[in-house]
């Protein structure tokens, strides 16, 4: 089973960034506890703040692999590029976010992910994304 995590726009800073919304917490440490809990499992890791990169990347493995993680960050409620970019592929995408958008600004409540995506598991702070790991096994 190969499955990676595309994570957007300032997920980087990730355990400095707003603390009380996204924990404070790494991506790289949690990253590294993951790969132990899923140890059976090839878990790829892309981060970029640039919307063509990660449309290059959903392109990339889009066809490969069995599975996608994707937290867009800000550009869910944007980009009408990684939703087709998305539909464009075969591999599944579940749609991951760290907080609950829904009970956030009006703004976080559009996705243009949500429509192409298998599923949606947000407001569970990192740990959505082991819900979405769980997800595919
Ligand atoms: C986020 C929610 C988005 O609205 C926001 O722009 C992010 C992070 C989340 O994981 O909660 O950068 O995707």
């Amino acid at each position: 089973m190969k499955l990676i995590i595309i994570n957007g726009p300032n997920l980087n800073l990730l355990g400095k960034r707003e603390p009380e919304v996204y924990g404070s917490k790494t991506f790289e440490d949690y990253f590294d506890e993951i790969q132990n809990r899923f140890d059976s499992l090839q878990i790829d890791y892309f981060q970029s703040n640039i919307e063509g990169e990660l449309i290059d990347k959903i392109q990339q493995v889009g066809f490969d692999y069995d599975g996608i993680i994707l937290n867009a960050a800000a550009y869910t409620h944007t980009s009408v590029g990684i939703g087709d970019a998305i539909k464009a592929i075969t591999t599944p995408v579940i749609e991951v976010h760290i907080s609950n958008t829904f009970s956030r600004e009006e703004f976080r409540h559009q996705s243009y992910i949500s429509p192409v995506a298998k599923g949606v598991i947000l407001g569970f702070g990192l740990q959505s994304y082991d819900l979405a790991i769980q997800s595919f096994l």
